[in-house]
């Protein structure tokens, strides 16, 4: 049998309201002929002010939905931020966290990002914990230990139950919106040691970075790698399908 390809697709900050309306015209047809392929789970992660028309939307057409950041508060005075139960009234399930963006612009740390996801654990919520090395990390052969840092600070004090429950994205950062992917064999490289440091065969690693139809097949036909977090080509439901259609092409 075949494994389960995992599509997930970061808007990032794109797409409004009504273009989210105008997205789900249109990825209703474009995606019947995937809905009925127990092997493939689509997810879309649109902004906070996106979010209705997204839940209409995601559930209307069978699919997984999320935000792309959460406080690890339930409310209080935290100016500008939104908290789980706040999503939860959208019924939304998944939630990223550790974007590469969120660490690099927002300068989020290790500690913040383990608290939001032991918060979204403790909440029934399924976090996509994104992780992944700059190029300085990398070419400096740093690779490994940046890595191994970020994913013990988010593991260190989980149960193998909540262990299990997260979603992984290797997401290297060089390879985000530059065009640059990584090969398929660096990918699967990290991918594999990614596995064996979390320390459980069953847990769903995905790649990110610059995922497209034309490199799909190479990537996602790899042992480790069960599914791709794409940012750029998960906007338009042609693009975005075509990376499942690739694969299986
Ligand atoms: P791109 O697919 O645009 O490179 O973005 C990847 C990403 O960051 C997904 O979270």
């Amino acid at each position: 049998m075949s494994k389960k390809i995992y599509l997930y697709g970061n808007w990032k900050m794109n797409n409004t309201y009504s273009e989210t309306e105008k997205f789900f015209a249109e990825f209703e047809g474009a995606y019947a002929p995937y809905k009925n392929d127990a092997n493939l789970e689509v997810g879309i992660f649109a902004p906070f002010t996106s979010l209705w028309p997204l839940s209409q939307g995601a559930q209307k057409c069978g699919i997984v939905y999320g935000a792309q950041n959460v406080y690890y508060e339930p409310k209080g005075a935290f100016t500008g931020e939104i908290s789980i139960p706040m999503l939860q009234e959208y019924k939304v399930t998944h939630i990223i966290l550790g974007h590469s963006e969120r660490r690099h612009i927002f300068l989020e740390s290790d500690e913040v990002i383990a608290k939001k996801t032991k918060a979204v654990l403790d909440a029934g919520m399924i976090p996509v914990f994104c992780y992944g090395e700059t190029l300085e990390e990398r070419e400096s052969g740093n690779t490994f230990s940046v890595m191994e840092r970020q994913l013990k600070s988010v593991l260190n004090g989980l149960t193998s139950a909540e262990v299990e429950k997260i979603i992984y994205a290797y997401e290297p950062v060089w390879a985000i919106g530059t065009g640059k992917t990584a090969t398929p064999d660096q990918a699967e490289e990290v991918c594999g040691w990614s596995r064996k440091l979390i320390g459980d065969d069953k847990v769903v690693i995905l790649y990110g970075g610059s995922v497209k139809g034309s490199n799909a097949k190479e990537l996602l036909s790899m042992k480790d790698i069960d599914g791709a977090l794409v940012g750029g080509a998960s906007l338009k439901p042609a693009s975005f399908l075509e990376i499942y259609a690739a694969y299986k092409g």
